[in-house]
């Protein structure tokens, strides 16, 4: 969608897949969903070094609202969980140099049945942006013509005059009959596929879908457009640090929008220093705006290598990043060897490469040499290549 925002992957927290729809505020008032929690979390954006990395929005999913409309027709956020009210927080979290993420959906009731926005679409983009929200998450449960109605969103959104970013849940609906030129034009970034939960099956799945690529999503990503696998649970339960690293590796490969969604109150400091990692979001927020492709998979082995283009203004034009990836959850670690040519990196003058989770130079590298890596079960070794003048 071409509105000016999201030029790079966009970058914030989001609640659902940590704190999901827990409306307990008699016995669990620090992690249900309240004006509270966000107000925390844009706390911690800021002085925990999230927000000057790069991670913008703070975005609330479902289970903010009444379960029926106002008189009025607008939707209203329930008066006990947010006291203030959506307006009240959206200026707390800009006071902070944030922006608000809220959520609604293309259909007759959300996920978790709170009232859809199928016949209001008008007037609830002119709600958000009366609140002085920045971005929908617009989901498609219990929807249909949905085609029609993003398309419709998009326009009402453009009409408000207020900048807000589009986070469509269309195609994980529509699947195989997506439309993606149309998807592209009136989206920000996308869902293509199934919710991630706190766990590595749900993580690889999704990997493999996006490698796949069946549908041939891949093409239309860029500026302004971007595929979306679902929110970073690193610093959850569900994953180990192989694991997480392989999330934040291949969410920067595959150029995709970096939503966490954890605690930041109690996050251990290894999961923090992977969500803050400068190398690994220099990649994922490359200008160039190139989704990675898998170039080769080895489905005996389950061992498989990504490639990714770069140009933006940490790298130099015809660099590379290269994921190896290691999808076993079984054994010890994998060897896998490939040319640089091999990977479509042909600079006759050779490349700078470098391990990107260590910053470990790995030295300089021809066409025809063969980097031999070894890595973990649900392992990923990633490095950079940098061309060398000729
Ligand atoms: C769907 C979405 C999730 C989340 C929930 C909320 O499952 O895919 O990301 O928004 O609904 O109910």
């Amino acid at each position: 969608l071409d509105n000016g925002l999201a030029k790079t992957p966009p970058m914030g927290w989001m609640h659902w897949e940590r704190f999901r729809c827990n409306l307990n505020c008699t016995d669990d008032p620090d992690n249900c969903i309240s004006e509270k929690l966000f107000m925390q979390m844009a706390d911690h954006m800021v002085a925990d070094g999230y927000r000057d990395a790069g991670y913008e929005y703070v975005a609330i999913d479902d289970c903010w609202m009444t379960t029926q409309r106002a008189p009025s027709g607008s939707l209203m956020a329930d008066p006990n969980r947010f006291p203030s009210g959506i307006k009240a927080l959206a200026d707390y979290i800009h006071s902070k140099g944030l922006k608000l993420g809220i959520y609604a959906d293309m259909g007759t009731y959300t996920c978790k049945q709170y009232p859809g926005s199928i016949f209001y679409l008008e007037l609830d983009a002119d709600t958000f942006a009366s609140w002085g929200v920045d971005m929908l998450k617009l989901d498609c449960c219990y929807g249909f013509e949905l085609q029609k109605g993003y398309e419709a969103m998009s326009l009402f959104l453009n009409r408000t005059n207020r900048p807000i970013m589009f986070s469509c849940s269309w195609p994980a609906c529509t699947g195989y009959n997506t439309d993606y030129d149309s998807v592209a034009k009136h989206c920000n970034t996308w869902r293509n596929y199934k919710d991630l939960r706190d766990d590595w099956g749900t993580v690889y799945d999704v990997i493999d879908y996006y490698g796949n690529d069946s549908v041939g999503f891949s093409y239309v990503a860029g500026p302004g457009n971007w595929n979306d696998p679902d929110q970073l649970i690193i610093g959850d339960f569900g994953l180990s640090y192989d694991q997480q690293r392989v999330q934040m590796g291949m969410w920067a490969i595959m150029a995709s929008p970096l939503f966490m969604s954890v605690d930041l109150r109690n996050i251990n400091s290894q999961s923090k220093a992977l969500l803050l990692h400068k190398g690994l979001l220099a990649i994922n927020q490359d200008y160039l705006g190139k989704m990675g492709r898998r170039v080769w998979k080895d489905r005996v082995n389950n061992l498989e290598v990504w490639v990714k283009p770069l140009m933006g203004i940490y790298f130099w034009r015809g660099s590379f990043a290269f994921a190896f990836l290691n999808s076993n959850n079984y054994g010890g670690p994998l060897k896998i060897q490939k040319s640089l040519q091999e990977l479509g990196a042909n600079n006759t003058a050779g490349y700078n490469v470098k391990e990107v989770f260590d910053g470990t130079v790995i030295g300089k590298y021809m066409p025809s040499d063969v980097l031999t890596v070894k890595v973990n079960p649900t392992g990923i070794y990633l490095v950079t290549a940098i061309p060398l003048a000729g």
